[in-house]
């Protein structure tokens, strides 16, 4: 068995919930080193991970460049703040590495363009970690999606809307995430629904962003915490809270999302979406199909539930790895996608729509 080794650029929240435990389930990979400037913390972060796994302690490097230079690794995982992102892929490419990259892949067009030519220069593998592809409920949706059992899919919706949810940290200071819950939560819901609708060519983008509530201080909320220092309590918000989008494509099918970190409405945390088809139509949170059959109006559960994401997408990124097969969420896409994020801003900002 070939061991694929791996290195983790940025080793806070998202690496230590997600990509750390998913490679260290599989015995055909060793997590070699680690790259974060905030030596110290990560330091005790690889000490903990040798000692829970048993697994040798991965070095640790203040730079990625410095991690590039001194390893001869397989791949990494990029899992540094937003506007990191495309400098950082570049450099792993450029050493001959397979990326995992987090999302938002970019959060500039002409940046995800650079990267796109990079990866087909490199023949390298870069999957942009779209994890809610990777959930079971999801998996089922598109099945029925690509069976035809809903029709022509021409209208869905997508939102999550917390009541209260803004991240703490460096998410809300706009020149280090390039923006807020659109390009953090919104880029999952955008993804998702665009991927289960078939990727439809984009016609026109409409997009309202806003700051409504903003650094407001309330009591017992939890909420997701950035472990780079720095902004702790928010106190540079220079993004929206608030992000909404009407987006009609080129086979006439129309998406809406909508996503906030905060709003003063019912919480509705999890990823919804809903598929509306002549045929059926579908939901996700719950999971349903909705159709007809025999005169009377139908509605199915399928019984299956989230499953481990994360573990899927590590998965599946080590098969593309192995193979060379091309990622479910690939550049291309991820492309794609910042296309629609950076329109959606766009339009918000001019006041009028924007066509492709
Ligand atoms: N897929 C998901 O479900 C999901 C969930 C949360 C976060 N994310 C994404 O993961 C990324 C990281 O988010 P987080 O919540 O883990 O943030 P975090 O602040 O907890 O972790 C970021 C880490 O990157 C390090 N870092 C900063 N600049 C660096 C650089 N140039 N080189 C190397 N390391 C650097 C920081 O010191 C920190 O340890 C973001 O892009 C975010 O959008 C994805």
């Amino acid at each position: 068995m070939k061991t694929t080794r791996v290195g983790i650029i940025g080793v806070g929240s998202i690496a230590l919930a997600a990509h750390l435990p998913s490679y260290a389930a599989r015995q055909d990979v060793e997590v070699v080193a680690f790259a974060d400037p905030e030596v110290e913390r990560v330091s005790a972060a690889a000490a903990a991970f040798a000692k829970e796994t048993g697994r040798p302690r991965p070095c640790v490097y203040g730079s990625a460049e410095e991690m590039l230079a001194s390893e001869s690794l397989d791949a990494v995982s990029i899992c540094t703040p937003n506007t990191s992102h495309v400098h950082l892929a570049l450099k792993a490419l450029d050493a001959g590495v397979h990326v995992l990259l987090e999302k938002p892949m970019a959060t500039q067009l002409d940046q995800a363009q650079a990267l796109v030519d990079k990866v087909t220069e490199s023949g390298k593998v870069l999957m942009v970690g779209m994890s809610h592809r990777y959930r079971d409920d999801v998996a089922v949706m598109k099945r029925y999606v690509e069976a035809g059992d809903l029709g022509q899919v021409y209208y869905a919706k997508t939102r999550i809307l917390r009541r209260r949810g803004t991240p703490k940290g460096w998410f809300t200071d706009k020149a280090v995430s390039g923006g807020g819950p659109l390009l953090d939560i919104g880029v999952h819901a955008l993804d998702v629904t665009w991927w289960l609708m078939g990727k439809p060519e984009v016609k026109s983008v409409s997009g309202f962003l806003y700051q409504g509530i903003g650094n407001d201080k309330l009591d017992f909320i939890q909420t997701w915490k950035a472990k780079a220092q720095g902004n702790e309590n928010n106190e540079i918000y220079t993004t929206e809270d608030f992000a909404s989008a009407f987006i009609r494509f080129a086979n006439g099918s129309v998406l809406q999302l909508e996503v906030s970190w905060a709003i003063n409405g019912p919480e509705d945390d999890a990823l919804q979406v809903d598929l509306f088809g002549a045929q059926g139509g579908m939901s996700l949170h719950p999971l349903r199909f909705y159709s007809t059959a025999h005169g009377v109006l139908t509605s199915t559960t399928p019984s299956v539930g989230m499953g481990p994401l994360y573990q899927r997408e590590i998965d599946h990124f080590l098969e593309c790895v192995h193979t060379g097969a091309p990622p479910c969420s690939d550049v291309a896409q991820g492309r794609d996608v910042v296309h629609m994020l950076v329109a959606i801003a766009a339009s918000s900002e001019q006041g009028r729509e924007i066509t492709f």
